[in-house]
């Protein structure tokens, strides 16, 4: 955690959801495309595939959200205003991306070795299976896509409740602390009350908002409501999260006690299993994410390794951390903290 380091010797302010955004960013890539992207050094600029898909996803959000969809139609049809925009920022994803598609085919052929490249990335695989281009590229976007804001979200949220619950924050310490060793597969599955807090935040502030659908054919939806085919269907799990009638009364309480079977105090019994139809944040049925168990590992090994030796304390602001749903959702205004090496480091790393 060299950057972490820096900035706490430093005493710098920092944008900490900037910062996991870039980490999530370089974790994607690597799993995804196997390049390194090195976009963690906050005073860098962001790199232009980064810098396109934020421009693509927040006017397709815009898109998503019009009450009129003939606006934007017309403005596409006549190449203008935000969907030049757009036109722009997806060309310069599709040319990045069909760029390391044709080097990597060209270093398998050239070593005459299908299993040449990274290797285990996505990118590597697909084009040592021969997919085509157009098939890979798609595939890989929506990998970066769905990767890379979503546990960059959880962890913001995260780590701006904790700043708020000091007993929840104590108690969490406390169990990443008392992790011996290294943290790896198998120590990390053994956070639970680290899961808690996460699913916890995230109903809360779930990095997927809302999310749509469009009816193939004519349907009934199982309470008797009617659906023609073309029209759109949205849940909303930021809504779903605050309801009394699903949650309780206590709803808008952090309560990461509430994932675990048994009486809500200590100690902590299992973590119950909840309903994905109850807690559609990773979406249910057959194509919710298949991400998810990477995400949990990705943000738990993350969260635990930076509360194991820093310190997070947000700058005092004036809002109370608003949600912006975008396709996937982020805090306005970043999350500006200040990083301090935790007083007396455990032993253990
Ligand atoms: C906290 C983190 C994450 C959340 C909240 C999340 C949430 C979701 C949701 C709601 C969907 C359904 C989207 C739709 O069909 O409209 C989805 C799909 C998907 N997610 Fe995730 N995701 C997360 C992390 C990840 C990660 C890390 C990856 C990849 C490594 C990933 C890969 C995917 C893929 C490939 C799909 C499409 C699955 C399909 O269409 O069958 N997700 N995710």
């Amino acid at each position: 955690m060299p950057v972490l380091e820096s900035l706490s010797a430093e005493r710098r302010t920092v944008d900490l959801q900037e910062l996991l955004k870039r980490l999530a960013f370089d974790m994607i890539c690597r799993v995804s495309l196997g390049t390194e992207v090195c976009s963690l050094e906050p005073s860098l600029p962001d790199s232009p595939l980064a810098r396109a898909y934020d421009v693509s996803c927040a006017i397709c959000a815009r898109r998503g959200a019009a009450p009129v969809s003939a606006i934007w139609r017309i403005k596409r049809w006549l190449g203008v205003g935000s969907e030049r925009e757009l036109k722009q920022a997806v060309d310069e994803v599709h040319s990045s991306i069909a760029r390391l598609i044709r080097d990597r085919a060209e270093r398998i052929v050239e070593t005459g070795d299908r299993s040449a490249g990274s290797q285990s990335d996505l990118l590597s695989r697909l084009a040592s299976a021969g997919y085509g281009e157009e098939l890979i590229r798609d595939m890989v976007i929506s990998f970066i896509m769905a990767g890379r804001d979503t546990t960059s979200a959880a962890m913001t949220w995260l780590f701006w409740m904790l700043s708020r619950s000091q007993e929840v924050e104590r108690e969490l310490i406390g169990e990443v602390d008392g992790a011996a060793g290294e943290l790896d597969y198998d120590s990390l599955k053994e956070l639970k009350f680290l899961s808690g807090c996460l699913c916890e935040v995230m109903r809360l502030y779930p990095p997927v908002a809302w999310d749509s659908k469009h009816a193939v054919g004519d349907d009934v939806l199982p309470d008797g409501t009617p659906v023609r085919a073309g029209d759109r269907v949205t849940y909303f799990p930021y809504g779903m999260g605050r309801m009394e009638s699903i949650w309780g009364r206590d709803r808008l309480e952090f309560k990461p006690g509430r994932w675990f079977e048994g009486p809500e105090g200590k100690p902590r019994g299992e973590l119950k299993k909840v309903c994905p139809y109850k807690f559609p944040v990773f979406q249910a049925g057959p194509r919710d994410c298949i991400g998810k168990e990477m995400a949990f590992l990705q943000m738990k090994y993350v969260v635990a390794s930076v509360l194991r030796r820093f310190e997070i304390r947000p700058v005092e602001r004036d809002d109370d951390g608003v949600f912006v749903p975008l396709l996937t959702a982020h805090m306005a205004g970043g999350l500006p903290v200040q990083i301090r090496k935790r007083e007396r480091p455990p032993a253990s790393q």
